[in-house]
């Protein structure tokens, strides 16, 4: 897989320009979703690169990220005139990457991509690292490929004007980097306000998380062994994702992954000695900033069966990534279906419900 230039800046516009000018292309397409053409476009219609470019439209939301949107960006860039030689700008959050990056990669056999993450989610994640694809028989991410944009500009300058949820929910994936990487990159993460909205402040941080990421990714791209790190908060995550979406009730990713954090904290705690005082520090900042999410004993057997069918499991088994100390990653911990009670019981303790 080729070197991904990942560039930190809040002058966005600059940015394109010092990309662009140096590559060779016919014509420049930027890809949007209703809202991100609507808020973010306008911002950068002084760059004399997105002025000349054509906009190519989806509509926003993960529904939205399927085989209807996919022909419909293939058949518009095809229409407008796109050739091999074209180039793209996915500028947007997840769904607009990962749509866009599939429709880019796909289009003549592959054209080249820049992505311009417009939400923290996105920037700390899903714009980095090479997966792209949709959703397919209601299965997420059913098809796709790992193909790397070429270039990605990570900014806050949009994130700022972000509900404040959206900005907890990619800050969730931040605290899941900051535990990979170890102890003193947790603390920072802890010890920041998220909701004080300084956007340079917080590019730093970004910065630092998303170099954790691309590092996990440059040793492992295709996932084959260390990637299932970022798995981190993912296997309880998802299994409270489709919970929640099952009770009607559907809760944001990054919320999810906050509260999945606090299960691997506990399993990680009764399997690999994960140290207790930090368990409370982690479900401390999260029932603060997230509250909690609400189940009973009732549910456990639900969630189980959920976590059975997680991609990451191979053979009905529960697979957890778990930590012995912030930085000491432990992939492919297999969970008995008791030991995940336990943590249940442990995890409704600490946050109180
Ligand atoms: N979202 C986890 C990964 O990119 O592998």
């Amino acid at each position: 897989m080729q070197h991904q230039n990942i560039l930190f800046t809040n002058n966005v516009s600059d940015a394109i320009t010092s990309i662009l000018k140096d590559k060779k292309f016919n014509r420049l397409f930027v890809i949007t979703d209703s809202n991100t053409r609507q808020h973010v476009l306008p911002l950068l219609a002084d760059n004399s690169f997105i002025a000349e470019a054509v906009n190519v439209n989806i509509e926003p939301g993960d529904i939205h990220k399927n085989l209807d949107s996919l022909a419909s960006v293939w058949q518009q860039i095809g229409e407008a005139g796109g050739t091999r030689h074209s180039m793209v700008i996915n500028l947007g959050g997840g769904v607009v990457t990962d749509l866009g990056g599939f429709a880019a990669s796909t289009f003549k056999r592959g054209i080249p991509f820049i992505n311009i993450p417009t939400t923290l989610l996105s920037a700390v994640d899903a714009a980095i690292g090479g997966k792209t694809g949709i959703n397919f028989r209601g299965l997420k991410n059913e098809i796709g490929v790992f193909n790397e944009a070429s270039d990605v500009i990570i900014s806050t300058a949009f994130i700022a004007t972000l509900p404040i949820e959206e900005v907890k929910s990619g800050y969730a994936e931040m605290l899941k980097h900051g535990l990979l990487k170890g102890q003193s990159a947790f603390d920072k993460l802890l010890n920041y306000d998220i909701t004080s909205g300084d956007p340079d402040h917080l590019l730093t941080l970004l910065q630092e998380s998303v170099e954790i990421k691309a590092d996990v990714v440059r040793q492992d791209p295709h996932e084959h062994g260390i990637r299932r790190a970022l798995n981190l908060g993912h296997t309880a995550g998802h299994a409270f994702e489709s919970y929640a979406m099952q009770r009607n009730a559907p809760i944001a990713h990054g919320y999810a992954v906050a509260w999945g954090l606090v299960i691997d904290a506990v399993l990680s705690h009764i399997v690999c000695h994960f140290d207790s005082k930090l368990i409370y520090r982690i479900a401390d900042y999260v029932l603060k900033n997230y509250g909690a999410f609400h189940f009973t004993c009732d549910d456990y057997d639900a969630l189980l069966e959920l976590m059975r069918h997680d991609k990451k499991s191979q053979h009905g088994e529960i697979n957890c990534t778990l930590l012995g100390a912030p930085g000491d990653i432990r992939i492919d911990c297999e969970i008995a279906p008791d030991t995940m009670k336990e943590a249940f019981d442990l995890y409704r303790d600490l946050m109180h419900i």
